[in-house]
């Protein structure tokens, strides 16, 4: 169940050709089962009507400041004080400027002035006035009075440029919406975890490696740290921005990994890693050059983590992960017994890897449950969600 479920959202919309996506999120946020009151400026309305916003919130849309029937409905006080969290998206350059400056002279401001909850606004912009040291030191006022920022995103913009300023995806906004009612499942644990794929060194220039984008484990630290975990994200290369709020520890290699979390102990472990099988036997330090028609390599197997970390002693609550092309259930039930784990989450490798999406089957000891196809982010919350209730259940 979504914790957003009976929670009472302002959707606020500024000008942007992002409008449109405002549409698509306060759809997720009325299947979530929150109740949601849209507010436009005019700018939004340049758009995206307000007709669409009705018929998707089922609520007449709030447009002007000035409106006495409105006000006599609901006045913008009332609105402010209505709501547990406010939604700005998308945030403009314009009324980012209005709301660090104070300026309530329309009505999506003067609410977000007048509110007594928490505040989220999510830019989308032009990269150029992104980068404009205008909008920086507006969005420093804002960080500084405890305005939560959630995006951008970066990419290609429908000006046609590249760069920061996107809107962030509707998806990934709900989730980050969910994210300011969570519980606090994992309040006061310490997690580790391991993510990404390692490389094994063959000469100074080459490695065997996994694939393995590290999305999945990256939005499992995240959730973490959202449930109030204390988090070590253990982690091979990729092409993903640390995560905030955690311990960061880079490694390369199996056995720097593994070095890695014996030197951080938890409460709690997680194996996401895509941990190579086998290292090269020997890691010679010079370039091997290609003078012969075939060449052999002599491979060793790698320490198993997981199941390393779940024969240590004291032993964590261990997670595992069972990416597999077929027979799900049956591998993932033979790896929870074999490498001693608490919980496994199976997924399908091919429609996983590298995908924003994914859908798993968890497995325990005495029970399973399906987590339905989401956002690796929405589902990095259902499997935190999980844990925290085996542990509770557990105590
Ligand atoms: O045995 P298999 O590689 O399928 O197991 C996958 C699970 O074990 C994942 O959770 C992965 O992170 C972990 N693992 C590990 N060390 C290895 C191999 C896998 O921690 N050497």
């Amino acid at each position: 169940m979504s914790s957003l479920r009976n929670k009472r959202l302002i959707l606020g919309l500024s000008g942007g050709i992002a409008a449109y996506k405002a549409a698509e999120l306060c759809r997720l946020f009325i299947k979530a089962g929150a109740e949601v009151k849209v507010v436009m400026t005019e700018g939004a309305q340049a758009f995206i009507t307000p007709m669409t916003l009705q018929a998707l919130s089922g609520q007449r849309v709030h447009t002007s400041l000035l409106d006495a029937e409105a006000e006599a409905a609901m006045g913008h006080i009332e609105l402010a004080r209505w709501a547990d969290l406010i939604v700005v998206a998308p945030a403009s350059a314009s009324f980012i400027a209005r709301l660090a400056k104070g300026d309530a002279s329309d009505l999506l401001s003067a609410l977000c002035l007048a509110r007594r909850g928490p505040l989220a606004i999510a830019p989308a912009m032009n990269q150029a006035m992104w980068g404009n040291a205008a909008t920086a030191a507006n969005l420093d006022t804002l960080r500084q009075r405890g305005i939560a920022l959630w995006g951008p995103d970066s990419g290609a913009q429908a000006c046609g440029d590249v760069g920061l300023g996107r809107l962030l995806e509707p998806a990934a906004l709900l989730a980050l919406a969910e994210g300011c009612f969570e519980s606090g499942v994992l309040a006061g644990l310490t997690l580790t975890l391991t993510a990404g794929p390692t490389r094994e060194a063959l000469d100074p220039v080459r490695y065997l490696s996994n694939h393995s984008s590290g999305k999945m484990g990256y939005a499992l630290a995240e959730a973490a740290v959202q449930a109030g975990a204390s988090v070590t994200l253990i982690s091979g290369p990729t092409a993903l921005a640390v995560p905030e709020r955690l311990r960061f520890v880079p490694v390369e290699s199996a056995a720097e990994m593994l070095r890695a979390c014996q030197e951080y102990p938890a409460d709690i472990f997680i194996g996401v890693a895509a941990v190579a099988d086998y290292r090269p036997a020997e890691n010679v330090p010079y370039k091997i050059k290609k003078e012969q028609e075939m060449l052999s390599l002599n491979l060793l197997r790698n320490p198993d983590i997981l199941a390393t970390i779940a024969a240590s002693s004291p032993k964590p609550f261990c997670v595992g992960f069972a990416a597999e092309t077929h027979d799900l259930a049956q591998y993932a039930r033979a790896k929870l017994r074999s490498k001693n784990l608490d919980l496994i989450f199976a997924n399908d490798a091919a429609a996983t890897f590298g995908s924003d999406e994914a859908e798993v089957l968890a497995f325990w000891n005495d029970g399973e449950l399906r987590l339905e196809r989401a956002s690796k982010t929405q589902l990095a919350r259902g499997m935190i969600r999980l844990i925290g209730e085996l542990l509770a259940r557990r105590a």
